[in-house]
């Protein structure tokens, strides 16, 4: 996105592609709405995409791609083994880690199954990281470790001016690895901390762990799916970055991680995953595992036409105009919606805009999933899917107490290149009418409860006829408008 003032406006972000190809969008109205969430058991997952207007449910495979990328498809080369993609796909990653080995596989949750089970090799490990996402803990958790979340302080305050709210504690992680080094398989510091706003690394920080790592013997682990936006935030917050170009931060990462893996379904705007590796025993281990549960060794479970997509959209990934558009996207909202004084996580983050449910509906307990509802409520007087990220995103102890989550966020996610700024400002409009009308909205509890991963297919139900007051009032305020 270029840095374009405006002569008779706010600044505001700049979109430097055009659209090329559309798909048509429904904006039902607010009872068909009401009855598609009470259906979905008041779960975004669970709505069918056919009765959603904007779905900022994530970016996770759903960002816009290029015409590069489309034409780039066309000249895969279909073949289950030796396929000449693989070998383009093998060839960027090189270029742009530094890395010598790459084995592919069909997502970022695939990667973290693969290296949960070859580095867990013993009862009671840990793996100290920032923060944790939640398909890497349920692997981690599966093959018998536990995950110590070692996040600065600050990571978890939901207001901040820390450029780089998703460092990790550096003391932390010594006291850790001088306390328990035999028992640690792996750190994970995950770039662009999905579950406490997107928010980034600093350079420094990467540099500092892995040091630490390196000197103690410890493998580091990168995952690097949010990774697109953290580069964005060290050229754009970090003097010393400015300007150094893309490829350049992209290889210094690269030459300090022992394995970096991603979900190909955000980084490079295509639908797949990956670990890249320098250590030929690390790939060697890891590498018994992916024709098991992933495909051959040139595929990895993916297809070879999105192989061919993701080469071209992490060679993409390198063009500031590409990097800049969702965080630039997601500040535009962060600053309107601060300026209203709505509740958001600050600094704006990568991925989307996180409205802070716990401050929103301060009079729903958190064992009532502000969070969840919401998100649900937004979906009613809007069409938006935004995502829950609070208490039911977290899974429940061995025990069965369930623990509260640090923070109740509804996240909206802006995948790239996806919506337009008319669009945003909608969301925003809806947003504040739903602030100021949230006494409205009330607690949610579980109908039904799945064992792992509950927020996926969990189903919930309202506390009492709170959805139906909440519809009542728009429709007195908005009439017959959608
Ligand atoms: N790591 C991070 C940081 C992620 O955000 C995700 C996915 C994964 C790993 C797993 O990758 O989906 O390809 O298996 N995040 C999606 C989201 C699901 O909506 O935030 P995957």
């Amino acid at each position: 996105m270029a840095e374009v003032k405006f002569f008779g406006s706010a600044d505001m972000p700049l979109e430097m592609h055009k659209v090329k190809i559309i798909q048509k969008l429904n904006l039902r109205p607010i009872d068909d709405r009401l009855a598609a969430i009470s259906e979905a058991g008041n779960n975004t997952f669970l709505l069918k995409n056919r009765d959603v207007f904007l779905d900022m449910l994530t970016d996770s495979g759903s960002n816009a791609m290029s015409d590069r990328q489309l034409a780039a498809m066309m000249v895969a080369d279909d073949s289950y083994a030796g396929s000449e993609t693989y070998y383009r796909l093998e060839a960027k990653l090189q270029e742009i880690f530094g890395m010598k080995y790459f084995l592919p596989a069909h997502q970022g949750r695939a990667c973290e199954h693969l290296l949960a089970q070859s580095l867990i090799n013993k009862p009671n490990m840990i793996v100290p990281m920032n923060y944790h996402f939640t398909t890497a803990k349920a692997h981690i958790s599966r093959f018998g470790a536990e995950v110590a979340e070692i996040i600065i302080d600050e990571g978890l305050a939901v207001k901040s001016d820390n450029p780089f709210k998703g460092n990790m504690n550096l003391q932390k992680l010594r006291d850790l690895i001088n306390a328990r080094k035999d028992d640690i398989p792996f750190v994970r510091v995950e770039s662009g901390t999905n579950l406490v706003g997107g928010q980034p690394v600093s350079m420094a920080n990467f540099r500092d762990i892995t040091n630490i790592c390196r000197e103690s013997g410890v493998i580091s682990v990168l995952d690097a799916s949010l990774l697109a936006d953290n580069l964005y935030f060290i050229k754009a917050r970090d003097e010393a970055y400015k300007n150094v170009p893309i490829l350049t931060i992209m290889r210094e990462i690269g030459s300090l991680f022992d394995i970096i893996y991603f979900s190909a379904r955000k980084l490079g705007c295509a639908r797949g995953g990956g670990i890249c590796l320098h250590r030929e025993d690390l790939m060697e281990r890891i590498r018994e595992l992916v024709p098991l549960f992933e495909g051959f060794l040139t595929y990895g479970g993916m297809s070879v036409r999105e192989m061919e997509a993701l080469t071209v959209g992490l060679d993409e990934t390198l063009d500031m105009d590409m990097i800049s558009q969702a965080p630039q996207f997601i500040k535009h909202m962060v600053d309107e919606l601060s300026a209203m004084n709505i509740p958001v996580v600050t600094p704006a983050g990568g991925l989307g805009c996180h409205l802070n449910a716990r401050e929103i509906l301060s009079h729903v307990p958190q064992e009532k999933y502000p969070a969840g509802a919401l998100a649900a409520a937004l979906y009613i007087v809007s069409g938006i899917r935004g995502m829950e990220r609070g208490t039911l995103s977290e899974q429940r102890n061995k025990d069965g107490t369930e623990p509260m989550a640090h923070m109740e966020l509804v996240r909206l996610a802006l995948p790239r290149r996806v919506f337009t700024l008319s669009q945003v400002k909608f969301a925003i409009d809806r947003i504040n009418w739903l602030y100021q009308n949230r006494h409205l909205i009330g607690g949610l509890h579980f109908t039904e409860e799945p064992k792992i991963l509950r927020f996926f297919f969990g189903k919930l139900a309202p506390d009492s006829d709170w959805q139906l007051k909440l519809a009542e009032k728009f429709k007195t305020d908005f009439g017959e408008s959608l």
